[in-house]
C-alpha cells in the first residue's frame, strides 16, 4: 500500500488558513492533521473543534483530529458533529481508554490512539479491535518544527510487530519531527501513513515533497 501523507495545518499559514488547506489538496496530501491542543496535556494551546467546522467546506480531504487534551471525552461529539474523520487520542490522557474509543466507533468515526515518545505499547491487544490507526509520537507532543527523537523511530516497528499479530489492518501513522531527509528511515520501520507540519508547509514545493515521499514505497 501507498504511503499516506497528513499535513498538520499547525505548520501552515494562520492568517489564510482556507487557502492554506486548498494549497495542501493541491499537493496531494490524503487527509489533513488537526492538532487539539489545551494548554493542560500538553504546553501550548491551538484551537478547538470549531476550526473544523469553519474549514470543512474548503476541502474534500479526510479531517484527523489528534487530541491532544487532558478532557478528551468532552471533545468528541463536537468533533463528530463538525466534520471529523478519525479522532486519535492519547494514550496518556484516556482513563478508560476501552470507553473513549467506543464512543467514538459509536459516533461512526475513525479512532486512533497516539503514543508518546516515553511511553508503552502495551496497551495495544486490549483495544486492537476498536481502532483503525496508532499515532506514534516521535516527538514530545506540543509543538511542531521539532527535533526527531531517535529512540522514537525504533518503536514504529515495535508497534508494526504488535499490530500485525493483533489486527493488521491498523494502520501505523508517525508524527513529529518527519522530513525528506528522515522519512525513508520511518517508512523501513513499517509507517503506512506520516504526518508533516513544518517540512510540508515550509517546503517551497509541497507537491514534489509528497511525490519524493510517496516514491519511497
Ligand atoms: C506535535 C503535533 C504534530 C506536529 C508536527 O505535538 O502533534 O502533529 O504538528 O509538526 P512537525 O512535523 O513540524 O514536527
Ligand atoms: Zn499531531
Amino acid at each position: 500500500m501507498a504511503i499516506k501523507i497528513s499535513p498538520s495545518i499547525l505548520g501552515a499559514d494562520f492568517s489564510k488558513l482556507a487557502e492554506e488547506i486548498k494549497r495542501t489538496e493541491q499537493a496531494g496530501a490524503d487527509s489533513i492533521h488537526f492538532d487539539i491542543m489545551d494548554n493542560h496535556f500538553v504546553p501550548n494551546l491551538t484551537f478547538g473543534p470549531m476550526l473544523l467546522k469553519s474549514l470543512r467546506p474548503y476541502s474534500g480531504l479526510p479531517f484527523s483530529v489528534h487530541l491532544m487534551v487532558e478532557n478528551t471525552d468532552e471533545y468528541l461529539e463536537e468533533c463528530a458533529k463538525n466534520g471529523a474523520s478519525s479522532i486519535t487520542v492519547h494514550s496518556e490522557s484516556c482513563v478508560h481508554l476501552h470507553r473513549t474509543l467506543s464512543e467514538i466507533k459509536r459516533l461512526g468515526l475513525k479512532a486512533g490512539v497516539a503514543v508518546n515518545p516515553a511511553s508503552s505499547l502495551a496497551f495495544i491487544p486490549y483495544v486492537a479491535d476498536l481502532i483503525d490507526e496508532i499515532l506514534i509520537m516521535t516527538v514530545n507532543p506540543g509543538f511542531s518544527g521539532q527535533k526527531i527523537i531517535a529512540r522514537a523511530i525504533n518503536k514504529i516497528g515495535e508497534a508494526s510487530k504488535i499490530i500485525r499479530k493483533e489486527n493488521p489492518a491498523v494502520e501505523i501513522n508517525v508524527d513529529g519531527g518527519i522530513n525528506a531527509s528522515n522519512a525513508r528511515q520511518i517508512i523501513d520501520q513499517g509507517a503506512d501513513s506520516i504526518v508533516m507540519a513544518s517540512a510540508f508547509y515550509g517546503s517551497n514545493n509541497p507537491k514534489e515533497l509528497v511525490e519524493y515521499i510517496k516514491s519511497l514505497r
